[in-house]
């Protein structure tokens, strides 16, 4: 009898594969096409269905109905282990997507930084890569106006590498006590749940350094077409040096290799319809199809002597560095071609930390970074656990250390070795690293509220009256459901920026009162009746589900 049962199902299961070997389609992109190429990888089912306990499951114990569902042996363990499948989600960030590939050495900055991975052209170093949008939650949508980033994680000889990068070549704020402040007023309303544009205003207007970063979201460089079309900054000063101790002061930049490109607001709205995960797509089809995004590493220099030359603020993440003050020069490239085969285990467990660094590259001075250092392992330990370095996507290829135990994973734990140091017992010992500099910069930042870097934005990066108008347009936009004090607050500030700005953003204001509403909407209604148009057209079939019944014999 139970042979009959094995076999029958047996021949449905084939049945059934066979009716839905469709990988060869080529209308279907990658991203469709993912189970079919697992299918084809597998000509048979990959094994024997087990518990998470590994003893095997017969058939009947993959049903409950008609038994006793407490004599079920998988029931309770399968629904338990599901309720636990979430962890918290990151606080920033929390949307992304990522994947493996790696560094390449391609020119020779020996005479700047000893670091083993920047040395040898040629030389290859595995990386781990994910992408993200800055505020939305996970489930949110790829598609809106905001921060992109990417962080990457280097395997070196010599430890972890790691780049947090983010979109545009300058940061919001230069006080690491306005994250939390910040980040509450990007985020939801606490009454109304809802992200709220009069919160915002309110702290922009009275930060104005914030509306440097604003401005750049609100033109064109705000919303790229696509993770592959962006550059992309980790941002921070960073201190290197080389093998003889001289000191370098770098800004790394990450140059998308197939050029910049940007999404208008209505493009974007449309793309969202079809998919909010648009950049994930994009990502995955096009390492899928063996289109290799890919950016080269250049960092902008100056020398100890540059420093003292400058009369700006090199430290200051507000702002760039003047053009004309400071040299560039290539490093190498980074390529992704591999995506991940487990976004869980590979990108929802990673913890990229800023200040994973090697021999050659000392890192950042800046009160930000420094916070940093802290608030990145803190946020993994509470998301991750105290063992987050263990998790196998975090581990580094090398490491000895005198930690043990906790919250697993745990790897070997270092075996028997000694677990105190020093000890007389051959436990691992440091190492003397003789080019390390031993005068430690201090930097220093003025509190003074600069508009000057906002209005070089606007008037010079910025170089056509049509772009200008887009930001106007986009700040009117995000000042419409603002009351009317704050706009002219809003109004007031971006006139000190400058006068042009100020007036485009109140005259696109104005249209947008008058006008605009009625139009804006009409076309609401209008997508609204293409919505209610599309869902009358016959749906496809529902697929007829086949239940078997095996109950117990
Ligand atoms: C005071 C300043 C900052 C604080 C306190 C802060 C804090 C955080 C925290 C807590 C996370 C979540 C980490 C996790 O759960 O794994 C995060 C993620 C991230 N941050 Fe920051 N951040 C700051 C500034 C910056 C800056 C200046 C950059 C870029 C240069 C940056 C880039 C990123 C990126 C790319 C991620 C996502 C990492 C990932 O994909 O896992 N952050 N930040
Ligand atoms: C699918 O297409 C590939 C390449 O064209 C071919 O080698 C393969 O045999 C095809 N598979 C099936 C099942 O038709
Ligand atoms: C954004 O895209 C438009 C349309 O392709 C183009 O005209 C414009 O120059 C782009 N802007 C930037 C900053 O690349």
């Amino acid at each position: 009898m139970k042979q009959l049962v094995v076999s029958v199902v047996v021949c449905v299961v084939v049945q059934y594969v066979t009716a839905i070997r469709y990988h060869n389609e080529t209308r279907l992109s990658p991203v469709n096409r993912q189970l079919s190429e697992f299918l084809d990888e597998h000509p048979k089912p990959i094994g024997v269905y087990t518990r998470l306990t590994g003893d095997p499951l017969d058939i009947r114990d993959t049903v409950t109905l008609n038994t006793n569902i407490f004599d079920n042996k998988n029931l309770f363990l399968e629904t338990s282990h599901l309720v636990r499948e979430r962890i918290p989600e990151r606080v920033v960030h929390a949307k992304g997507y990522g994947a493996f590939g790696y560094f390449e050495v391609t020119h020779d900055v020996s005479q700047y930084t000893k670091a083993d991975v920047f040395n040898g052209i040629g030389k290859k170093t595995p990386l781990v890569g994910r992408f993200s949008t800055a505020i939305e939650n996970l489930g949110g949508s790829d598609l809106l106006r905001e921060t992109r980033a990417l962080a990457l994680k280097m395997y070196t000889k010599e430890g972890n590498l790691d780049f947090l990068c983010l979109h545009l070549p300058i940061f919001l704020y230069n006080e690491p006590l306005d994250f939390t402040r910040f980040l509450h007023t990007m985020k939801r309303n606490p009454r109304t749940n809802l992200f709220d544009s009069t919160q915002r205003w309110d702290f922009f207007t009275l930060k104005p350094q914030f509306l440097h970063t604003i401005l750049w979201l609100q033109s064109d460089f705000g919303l790229p077409a696509g993770y592959r079309k962006m550059d992309i900054f980790p941002l921070h000063v960073y201190e290197i040096y080389n093998k003889h101790g001289d000191r370098y002061f770098v800004k790394f930049n990450f140059r998308t290799t197939i050029g910049l490109a940007n999404l208008t607001d209505a493009q974007a709205a449309a793309l969202n319809l079809e998919s909010p995960d648009y950049f994930n797509i994009d990502l995955y089809n096009a390492i899928a199809e063996k289109n290799y995004p890919s950016w080269r590493l250049e960092m902008d220099i100056l020398t100890k002597e540059d420093l003292k030359k400058v009369d700006y603020d090199p430290f200051d993440l507000t702002r760039l560095w003047k053009r004309g003050t400071y040299r560039t020069v290539t490093i190498g490239r980074i390529v992704f071609n591999d995506n991940v085969d487990n976004t869980f285990k590979d990108i929802e467990q990673l913890a990229l930390n800023p200040d994973n660094l090697v021999p050659g590259i000392l890192g950042p001075h800046d009160e930000v970074f420094k916070s940093r250092r802290i608030f990145y392992p803190d946020a993994q330990n509470y998301r991750l656990g105290g063992n987050h370095h263990n998790i196998q996507v975090n581990a580094p290829l090398y490491d000895k250390t005198y930690n043990r135990d906790g919250v697993p994973p745990v790897k070997d734990n270092m075996k028997y070795a000694p677990n105190y140091y020093p000890n007389s017992f051959h436990g691992p010992m440091p190492y003397v690293d003789e080019a390390r500099p031993t005068e430690m910069l201090k930097v220093l930042h003025s509190n003074a509220i600069d508009l000057q870097p906002l209005n070089e934005f606007y008037n010079e990066i910025v170089d056509t009256d049509a772009h200008r108008q887009r930001i106007a347009d986009h700040l009117a936009e995000s000042l419409v459901n603002v009351p009317t004090g704050l706009q002219k607050r809003a109004i007031y500030i971006l006139t000190l920026i400058d006068i042009g700005l100020g007036r485009r953003v109140k005259n696109a204001l104005q249209v947008s009162k008058n006008v605009d509403r009625v139009a804006r909407r009409n076309q609401i209604a209008e997508c609204i009746a293409n919505v209610d148009e599309a869902s009358k057209r016959p749906r496809h079939k529902l697929q007829k589900i086949m239940f078997y019944n095996h109950g117990r014999n």
